[in-house]
Order: structure tokens, then C-alpha cells, then sequence
């Protein structure tokens, strides 16, 4: 199964804040859905919160503590990621997308195989950050920028990043 993880983040690490997203980018929304639509998102109990509706087309999972914590019909929860990815392997998920938010990232990046990371040139206020992307770990095969435009608030790049 490949890992990936799939995250907007602001120059200054900001992903979040009050639990949503901070910037209007129309391109990032759309090369979301391209690459997920079809498969398995796995997300924190707080970015599933702050979606506050099912993404079509892609099943969740959705990780919580809470021991009653129940995911919506046809979708799963789990008290751990690694629950999660020993399920996925069960039913032989080919792909998984890592969607957010901070805890998760943060927790899940050491067993990703790829990153795709959309850097917006911003640096706005928030409450949640994006960990550091190691340069020992890491390495950016793919980068395409892009100017500001009407729907598009801040000019943004699409980073891809592989493990060495
Ligand atoms: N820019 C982006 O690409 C992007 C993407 C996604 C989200 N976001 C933003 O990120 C923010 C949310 O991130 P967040 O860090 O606050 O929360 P989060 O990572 O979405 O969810 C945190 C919750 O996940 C559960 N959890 C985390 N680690 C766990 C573990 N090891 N075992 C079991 N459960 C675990 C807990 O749920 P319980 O409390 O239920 O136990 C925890 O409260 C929002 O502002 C959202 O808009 C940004």
C-alpha cells in the first residue's frame, strides 16, 4: 500500500485555525479531489469535524480516542492510525491519503511515501502547524508554481516530496 500525505500549508507552517481553513485557493480544492477522489482518506476526529460533510466518493477513516466514537455508515473509525493501516493492509488498500490535520500529520509523516504538500505564500495567523519536512528524509522531486489570480488568494506551489 503507498502513503500519502496531502496538505496545504502556509510559509510559516499555518494549516489552521478555530478548527478550519484559512485561504481561499480554488486550484488547491481541485487537485484535492483529483488525486483522493476513489480512495481512502484517513483524518484526525477534528478535520473530520471541521469538513462537516462526507467527501464524496472516498471512504473515510476517521481516527478518535473517544471509545464510542462512531464514522458515518460505509465509513470506519479507529483508536489509532496504526488500527487504521492494519485494516487497510487487511482489505488490501492500494492507496491512503493522509488529510490533516495537525496531530495527525505530525504522527503519521514518519510512515508516508510521499508528501504533497501545496505551499501558499502566505503567512497568516493560526492555531495549527505543519511539522518540519526533514531535508535527511526527504526530498522535492516535483515543484509547480503558480501566480495569485481571482480564484486564487495567494500565489501558491504544488511540492511533491519523496522519501531518499
Ligand atoms: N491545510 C490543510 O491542508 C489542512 C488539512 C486538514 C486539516 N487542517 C486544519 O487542521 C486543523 C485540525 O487539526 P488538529 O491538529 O487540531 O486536529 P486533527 O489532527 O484533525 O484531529 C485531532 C484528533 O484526532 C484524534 N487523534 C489524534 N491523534 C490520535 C492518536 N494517536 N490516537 C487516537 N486518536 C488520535 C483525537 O480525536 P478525539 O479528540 O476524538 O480523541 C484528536 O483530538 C483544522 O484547523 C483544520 O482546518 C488543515
Amino acid at each position: 500500500m503507498q502513503i500519502i500525505l496531502i496538505a496545504a500549508v502556509a510559509k510559516n507552517k499555518v494549516i489552521g485555525k478555530d478548527n478550519q481553513l484559512i485561504w481561499k485557493l480554488s486550484a488547491d480544492l481541485k487537485r484535492f479531489k483529483n488525486l483522493t477522489s476513489g480512495h481512502f482518506v484517513l483524518m484526525g476526529r477534528k478535520t473530520f469535524d471541521s469538513l462537516g460533510r462526507l467527501l464524496p466518493n472516498r471512504t473515510h477513516l476517521i481516527i478518535s480516542r473517544d471509545p464510542d466514537y462512531q464514522a458515518p455508515e460505509n465509513h470506519f473509525s479507529f483508536r489509532s492510525i496504526e488500527d487504521a493501516i492494519i485494516f487497510c493492509n487487511k482489505i488490501e488498500v492500494d492507496r491512503l491519503f493522509i488529510i490533516g490535520g495537525g496531530q495527525i500529520y505530525q504522527e503519521a509523516m514518519p510512515i508516508c511515501d510521499r508528501l504533497e504538500i501545496t505551499e501558499v505564500e502566505a503567512e497568516p495567523d493560526g492555531d495549527t502547524f505543519f511539522p518540519q519536512i526533514d531535508p535527511d528524509k526527504w526530498k522535492e522531486t516535483e515543484r509547480e508554481e503558480f501566480p495569485a489570480d481571482e480564484k486564487n488568494e495567494f500565489p501558491y506551489a504544488f511540492v511533491t516530496y519523496e522519501k531518499h
